[in-house]
């Protein structure tokens, strides 16, 4: 269905009756829910940069501790990382913003703020309504509870709330020992991001909590990082070319530890798909 049809003359009941709950958050929001649907807060532009800030000390720290140590470090934000960012605010918050834009920091996030733009532009004019992303609908403003800080919200738009993300799904596959399901959400998020370059859409942050699961359905839940740019894409591929191990990187290394064959057979099918040649099979041709 068109995006358009998705305008509702109020917002759904439930997004107004109770307080919403916090349930996820990346770099650049807090996602907030009820039973079916998700509403997001944008971060101010200091917190996206406090998170870069340590980000990028945690990455230096990750290079120099043992593997068991570091990785769980560059896991997406965290709760000691929430801490770390409350800390780090008054710092980022006296060096003025256009001091922080000089920096390699301010580079990170200016790519990081055009991705998300030019995503979600994207996004709007080529996946809305279909069935590679959630549900999505719009209303009037209106104020809604949430937890935590700052207790309320002033939203106009909400998204079907999937029922985990594709990380989440994997995860738990790996630990109830389901691990011929795990690889059958596996080919199915190939499946998806195939689907995506037939459109003429690539993702240049295709990691597993930016996906969902609904039904027997992967979708896209953070259009940031979308590109429709071919010599963009070109590059990104060239550089991911030399990765030996594809699945550590989508951070699938502890969760197939004890299941090398299943990381062999995945690496193999990433390494051919998610290629140049791989891509250029789906991409349509005017684009490139
Ligand atoms: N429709 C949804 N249903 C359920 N959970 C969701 C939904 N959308 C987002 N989430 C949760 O919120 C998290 C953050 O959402 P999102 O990826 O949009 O934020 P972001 O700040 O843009 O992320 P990034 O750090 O990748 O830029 C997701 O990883 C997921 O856990
Ligand atoms: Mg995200």
């Amino acid at each position: 269905m068109p995006a358009s049809l998705h305008l509702l003359p109020h917002a759904p009941e439930e997004l107004i009756s109770g307080r919403l709950r916090r349930l996820g958050e990346g770099v650049g929001k807090v996602v907030y829910c009820s039973e079916h649907w998700v509403v997001k807060r944008q971060r101010h532009a200091s917190d996206i940069i406090a998170l870069i800030v340590i980000w990028k000390v945690l990455r230096r720290l990750a290079r120099i501790l043992p593997a068991h140590l570091g990785e769980p470090l560059l896991q997406r934000p965290s709760k000691p990382i929430r801490l770390l960012r409350v800390m780090m605010r008054p710092l980022v918050l006296v060096i003025p913003r256009s001091l922080w834009l000089m920096t390699h920091i301010g580079e990170l996030w200016h790519v990081y703020h055009s991705r998300n733009v030019r995503g979600e532009h994207l996004a709007r004019l080529h996946l809305a309504g279909t069935s590679l992303v959630p549900d999505h609908v719009t209303f009037p403003p209106v104020r809604v509870k949430v937890g935590g800080w700052p207790g309320w919200l002033t939203v106009s738009e909400a998204t079907e709330r999937v029922e985990c993300t594709l990380h989440q799904r994997l995860a738990d596959l790996a630990a109830a020992g389901r691990f011929g399901q795990l690889e059958l959400w596996l080919d199915r998020f190939l499946e998806l991001r195939q689907t995506g370059w037939q459109r003429g859409l690539f993702s240049v942050d295709a990691h597993l909590k930016n996906f969902g699961v609904t039904g027997d359905r992967v979708v896209l839940l953070d259009p940031g990082g979308l590109t429709d740019h071919w010599p963009e894409i070109e590059q990104r591929l060239s550089a991911q070319a030399g990765v030996a191990e594809p699945h550590l990187q989508l951070g699938l290394g502890p969760l197939l530890d004890s299941r090398p064959d299943i990381a062999d057979r995945f690496n193999a099918r990433w390494k051919e798909i998610v290629s140049r040649d791989g891509v250029l099979r789906h991409w349509p041709e005017e684009r490139s």
